[in-house]
């Protein structure tokens, strides 16, 4: 495995790799991510890992600076995952200059996330277009964990004409449900018995809704007035058509509950893709 830190490095080594499946992340790697690298190991002849913690889509409130960096610890999982190159750009190789230029994601980019974190979503935008002009892969793996950056980045592929085939990895859980995330690590121990219970309320959701229930936004303000009333700062809770992420048409099956909630300053996400009729009844 090779640990490549400059753009001049990574084409040479690029060069003539063959069909190339790439995974980026921010570092701090857990199963979730191993995952992922192992959905690419399955499907391409070079697997190719940036770590890269990407300022740009920090918003200055945010936790950039704590952003738990554990480069070592990465790489050993990486070299057992079998992953060819792990790509290590500091902030001045990618950003030599200021960035003046940005990719701008449709309007859902200010909706759900991007309504708590404006700007987020371009940044992510920005940094996976250029690592996509970097590594020029054949396949991208992202993970449903962060399923409006899986949307959004999905419609920029189409929309810029991308040549890359996005896959996506289902969400790796702990053992009691919580969605594997680095910012777990930040949770207090008493915080962490709590944290399952974003997802328990999402699973609560998805059962309301296939017994029947249509009132989605009377379903999401009791799931975020039940989650307040534990000590949550509940960002949101939204019911959405798995294939717009607008609010659904009455008729519509294919949904997805997404969630965004704060335990003191730690911020959790996790989503359900479901079908509002429910599964005996297809
Ligand atoms: P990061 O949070 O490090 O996540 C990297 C990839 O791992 C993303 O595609 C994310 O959806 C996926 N992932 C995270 N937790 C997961 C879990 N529990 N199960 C499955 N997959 C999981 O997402 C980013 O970094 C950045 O925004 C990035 C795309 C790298 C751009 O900077």
């Amino acid at each position: 495995m090779d640990q490549i830190t400059t753009i001049p490095e990574l084409r040479v080594r690029l060069r003539s790799a063959g069909r190339i499946a790439f995974v980026p992340t921010m570092g701090n790697l857990h199963d979730g991510h191993i995952a992922l690298v192992k959905m690419a190991r399955e499907r391409a002849e070079c697997v190719v890992v940036s770590i890269f913690v990407n300022p740009l889509q920090f918003g200055p409130n945010e936790d950039l600076a704590n952003y738990p960096r554990t480069l070592q610890a990465d790489l050993q999982r990486l070299q057992e995952a079998r992953a060819d190159v792990v790509f290590t750009p500091t902030d001045s190789d990618l950003y030599p200059t200021p960035q003046v230029v940005h990719v701008e994601p449709s309007a859902i980019a200010n909706t759900l996330c991007g309504a708590h974190r404006p700007g987020h979503f371009r940044g992510v935008c920005t940094v996976v277009a250029k690592l996509f002009n970097l590594v020029q892969p054949d396949i991208a793996i992202f993970g449903c964990k962060d399923y409006q950056q899986l949307f959004i980045l999905r419609e920029m592929v189409r929309d810029l004409s991308f040549p890359i085939e996005i896959l996506a990895g289902s969400t790796v859980r702990e053992t009691d449900g919580l969605a594997m995330s680095s910012r777990n690590g930040y949770l207090k121990p008493s915080q962490r018995l709590e944290a399952p219970r974003l997802y328990r309320a999402l699973q609560q959701v998805v059962q309301t809704v296939q017994q029947g229930r249509r009132d989605f936004a009377e379903i999401e303000s009791q799931t975020v007035q039940y989650l307040t009333q534990l000590g949550w700062i509940v960002d949101y809770i939204a019911i959405r058509s798995a294939d717009t992420l607008l609010p659904p048409r009455p008729e519509e099956a294919s949904l997805v509950v997404l969630g965004a909630a704060r335990l003191g300053s730690t911020r959790l996400i996790d989503n359900i893709e479901f079908c509002a009729a429910p599964a005996q009844a297809l």
